[in-house]
């Protein structure tokens, strides 16, 4: 037996070291690629993209990253393969990562990735579960950064939906030690299973509340993948969970907003804080 395969399918399956390590890789990878010197640690490397959703910004950020370091991609939909035909999810994996070096999936369930990873004789990354979105939360944080410094001893206010960012953001809070303060509308909240009661996060009733202070407001689209059917239900239930100009008045003063988009202008965020300065 060799080394066991380490995958990347939810947030806290990294230690603080291993992230901070990650963290500062990227910032020297990006440094050289802005600076356009040649690094293709990737060459004869393939990563295949599985994608049980749709995706932009994963699709372009995965694919042209794996492009600039010397790798190439290929791209797997539900509709143009074998997936979509009800093949067992263990022969895909089996069968998939005999001829790539690294997965990634974007899909329903947690349990659906964990079973490919199972299976899988490559490492497998998540790109984007019903519970999960950790690349997501690890670019945010990577561009917090940049522009803020440290987030370790931050307050982060998490505003809306309690889905797959809100629990990610909750295990990066514990691993890399900061504080999410959060208000979803009183039924769509967290559930205790994906995100059990810590030190780490603080539940408000009140959105205002949990923005007031926080370094960085975030929120996310009021219907997430796969919940389609909710929609008109989840518009009437999130209408006070905005964020607006008035919530970020009561944050900090340096604070950011961040949005893993795609954003809706005049739901779950007003036009002039997605489009303005902060
Ligand atoms: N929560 C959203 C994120 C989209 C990138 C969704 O799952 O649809």
């Amino acid at each position: 037996m060799g080394t066991p395969i380490r995958h990347f399918l939810q947030f806290a399956d990294f230690s603080r070291d291993e992230l901070e390590w990650v963290l500062e890789r990227s910032r020297v990878i990006k440094d050289r690629f802005k600076r356009y010197e040649f690094y293709q640690p990737l060459a004869d490397r393939t990563l295949a993209m599985v994608f049980e959703k749709a995706s932009t910004r994963t699709r372009v950020s995965f694919e042209a990253g794996m492009y600039q370091l010397g790798g190439s991609v290929i791209h797997i939909t539900t509709s143009d393969s074998q997936l979509g035909r009800a093949e067992p999810i263990e022969d895909s994996a089996r069968v998939i990562s005999r001829m790539v070096d690294v997965v990634m999936i974007r899909t329903y369930e947690q349990t659906k990735i964990e079973r490919f990873a199972q299976y899988s004789r490559v490492p497998v990354i998540n790109g984007l579960t019903n519970e999960y979105h950790p690349c997501q939360i690890l670019a945010d944080i990577f561009t917090f950064i940049e522009h803020r410094g440290p987030i370790a001893g931050t307050t982060v206010a998490w505003i809306g939906d309690a889905n797959n960012m809100a629990y990610t953001w909750l295990q990066a809070a514990r691993v890399l030690g900061f504080h999410v303060n959060v208000s979803t509308p009183p039924t769509y909240s967290l559930d205790a299973t994906l995100a059990p009661p810590g030190p780490h996060f603080t539940v408000f009733d009140d959105p205002m509340d949990a923005a007031r202070g926080a370094h960085l407001v975030t929120t996310d689209v009021w219907t997430s993948m796969g919940f389609e059917a909710e929609n008109e239900a989840r518009a009437a239930a999130f209408a006070d969970w905005q964020v607006d100009s008035e919530m970020m008045q009561v944050a900090a003063p340096q604070a950011v907003f961040m949005h893993c988009l795609p954003a809706h202008r005049g739901e779950e965020v007003a036009a002039d804080v997605l489009d303005g300065a902060q």
